[in-house]
């Protein structure tokens, strides 16, 4: 029987040819020192990018809508021109194959260190105490502490969202076919949505409607550049890194769902769990419930994401739990992953030493099943 993970899916605008999507993945292969996508990231993403082999909407890694949005080394951004004409490389190759690609618009917020920053100052968060959580900020790529945030004045959110609008227009520019705004993994949106985190005054902070005001700023202003049809959103409702607490993400999630419905975006794609074997009771109700919301106020697809077999997203799909699913980790060590879930695998195990930065080795040197599906190695 056909599976429905090979079935087509519109969400908005795209157009997909299945629903096996490739997840956000920080590879940390920019050209340095300007953050430039390069010819060997162009490649990679083209090896995914076959309609009846690669994934049905590649979701392009994180990538920094402004200078301050910088937490990582080796991270591409899409706020310069070189940037610009860098991912105009990637999405080229990817349009050539046929395939179709998003680009993932992120700010880290206090998720930083002062040596990424602009004239090396504090990074920006909703909060002045810092993260516990690491990054790295060389090509030695070891851990370095983050650096203790200044807390934002209100008179300078207004444009950040105009970054993040600039940012949606510059990729779409670039040939993005859509943007996907990350508002997870308790970077800058999910610092100001969550209670935990965002310290600011009302009405920025303090309730949930306050809480939202600045995610839903930026939401309709990156709707306003490009068309809510061409625009996601990212959440983790559950997830725990980089210190995330919300005393109640049930309700925080689906009222932020039910808002970015109403705005009419493409889809909403949550990370459920890094880790199905430890996953939280709590994803059973929160995940319904905020597709729901998103759904039934006029949103489009709900996309889910953590730690998924083949196997378990079929059945996600096939029962109505999502309407696709998004891996990560099968698509870095199977560039062909939809050509192999038609065949039931088998499957290529990943290699996380190579996760982060490098070259080739562990980026474009794993291989396709089917020859077919090979890009011609220039
Ligand atoms: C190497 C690596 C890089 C990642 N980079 C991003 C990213 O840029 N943006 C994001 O939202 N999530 C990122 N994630 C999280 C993945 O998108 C995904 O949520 C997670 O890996 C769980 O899904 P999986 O089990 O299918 O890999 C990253 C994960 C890994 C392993």
């Amino acid at each position: 029987m056909m599976k429905k993970l090979l079935e087509p899916i519109r969400a908005g605008e795209l157009n997909a040819p299945n629903r096996v999507w490739m997840a956000p993945l920080t590879r940390s292969r920019a050209s340095m020192p300007g953050n430039i996508p390069n010819a060997l990231m162009a490649e990679h993403y083209a090896q995914r990018a076959d309609p009846r082999s690669g994934a049905g909407v590649i979701i392009a890694e994180a990538t920094p809508v402004s200078p301050t949005g910088h937490g990582y080394y080796a991270t591409p951004g899409v706020h310069t021109d070189a940037q610009e004409a860098g991912w105009k490389l990637v999405t080229d190759a990817v349009h050539a194959r046929g395939g179709l690609i998003v680009l993932q618009l992120w700010h880290v917020g206090r998720v930083s260190n002062s040596a990424l920053q602009p004239n090396n100052g504090a990074p920006v968060a909703p909060t002045d105490e810092p993260s516990r959580s690491k990054t790295y900020i060389d090509d030695s790529f070891a851990r370095a502490e983050t650096s203790p945030p200044r807390q934002l004045r209100p008179e300078e959110l207004p444009g950040i969202a105009e970054d993040f609008a600039g940012a949606a227009a510059r990729a779409v520019r670039a040939g993005f076919d859509g943007v996907e705004i990350h508002g997870a993994n308790t970077y800058l949106l999910d610092q100001f949505t969550r209670d935990g985190m965002n310290k600011m005054a009302p009405p920025w902070g303090g309730s949930l409607e306050n809480r939202l005001r600045f995610p839903l700023l930026v939401a309709g202003a990156v709707a306003d550049a490009v068309g809510p049809g061409r625009v996601g959103y990212r959440v983790s409702p559950l997830s725990e890194h980089h210190d995330a607490v919300d005393s109640d993400p049930g309700a925080t999630f689906a009222a932020l769902g039910e808002r970015l419905g109403a705005m009419g975006l493409a889809y909403l794609h949550a990370v459920e769990t890094w880790d199905r074997s430890k996953i939280d009771p709590r994803v059973e109700t929160v995940i319904p419930r905020l597709a729901k919301a998103f759904r039934e106020a006029g949103g489009g697809a709900y996309i889910a994401n953590g730690d998924y077999t083949p196997d378990q997203a079929e059945r996600a799909v096939a029962g109505g739990w999502s309407d696709a699913v998004a891996f990560g980790k099968l698509w870095i060590s199977n560039p062909d992953l939809t050509g192999r879930i038609r065949r039931d695998g088998p499957y290529t195990e990943w290699d996380t030493g190579t996760f982060y930065g490098g070259g080739a080795e562990g980026y474009t040197d794993y291989h396709p099943l089917d020859e077919e599906a090979a890009v011609p190695r220039s």
